[in-house]
């Protein structure tokens, strides 16, 4: 679909694949807000977008405070007339062994990384339905969510948006809206980073954030350049790709996961009566 003179508001946009989409984004000529956490970070992109000669709108925002979300859907309205692109990008990346894990580190992911998705799409969604213009909602999710890795509940969290998009994306299509489930494998990012900065509210953890030599060598890995994966969502939506996938690497692992699901089906013939009454059976 034709994206220029649209107008995207991206969660997370002030850091790592967030700023990377909206970097895409502007320079395809689209209108960008960005929301984030951090004031530093914000005012870093602003920069970072001043220095390419783009624009950029900012808003500081947390996604799990829905009536700020809701505020910030309709300041985007009024600042920019419309919306037609949301992508819910903003999520933390609390990995570890499910045994591990407190309930506060449960609380704290569900709430970013599912949750927060919801309240984006509870508040923007519908003023892009009203115009009746169509347009396009991208869910960041994770290869996390398409095979096994070793990343416990963060894994559950990523499958549930996966779940979420494919579910909107039959729900949305009459109304010229279309869905994607972003999936990257490793972006350089702050993500590793961002777990110090947990919100007092969510008390303790079972998991020790990564140590400063971590994240230093980190940086020094062949990752994808956060730039790079804003250009491979800019042309998923371009396609209205209802997977937007990076990494080749992964493709013999999400094989095997298929393969094995697939695998466990019984063997046996489809009883007719039964397939004809099962009510959501669309494929
Ligand atoms: P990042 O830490 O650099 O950026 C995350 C953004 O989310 C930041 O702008 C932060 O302010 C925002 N955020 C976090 N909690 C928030 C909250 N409660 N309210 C509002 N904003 C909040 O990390 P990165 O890597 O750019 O992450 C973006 C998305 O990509 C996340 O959903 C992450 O799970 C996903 N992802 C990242 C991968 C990677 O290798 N970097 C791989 C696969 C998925």
């Amino acid at each position: 679909q034709d994206v220029e003179g649209k107008v995207a508001f991206i969660t997370g946009g002030s850091s790592g694949i967030g700023r990377g989409i909206g970097l895409a984004f502007a320079r395809a000529g689209m209108t960008v807000v960005i929301s984030g956490r951090r004031q530093e970070h914000i005012d870093e992109t602003r920069a970072e977008f001043a220095d390419a000669g783009l624009e950029v709108d900012s808003v500081l925002l947390d996604v799990t405070d829905r009536d700020a979300v809701e505020r910030a859907a309709e300041e985007t309205e009024r600042r920019h007339g419309r919306v037609d692109v949301l992508v819910n990008n903003a999520g933390i990346g609390l990995t570890g062994p499910v045994m591990e894990a407190t309930p506060a580190d449960w609380d704290w992911l569900i709430d970013v990384n599912i949750k927060g998705v919801g309240n984006g799409i509870a508040a923007f969604v519908p003023r892009i339905r009203a115009h009746g213009q169509g347009g396009h909602i991208v869910n960041t999710a994770s290869m996390a969510a398409l095979m096994p890795i070793v990343a416990g509940l963060y894994s559950m969290t990523k499958a549930a948006v996966v779940a979420l998009s494919e579910a909107l994306a039959i729900e949305l299509a009459a109304d010229g809206i279309g869905v994607s489930a972003y999936c990257p494998g490793p972006v350089h990012s702050n993500i590793a980073g961002a777990v110090a900065n947990r919100p007092a509210q969510y008390g303790e953890s079972g998991y020790t954030p990564p140590p400063a030599e971590f994240l230093e060598r980190a940086k020094t890995q062949p990752y994808m350049s956060y730039v790079e994966a804003g250009e491979r969502v800019l042309n998923g939506v371009r396609r209205n790709d209802l997977f937007i996938l990076t990494h080749p690497e992964f493709r013999a692992g999400v094989q095997e996961r298929f393969d094995t699901t697939l695998a466990a089906f019984p063997d046996e013939p489809i009883d007719e009566a039964r397939a004809a009454a099962i009510p959501f059976l669309t494929g």
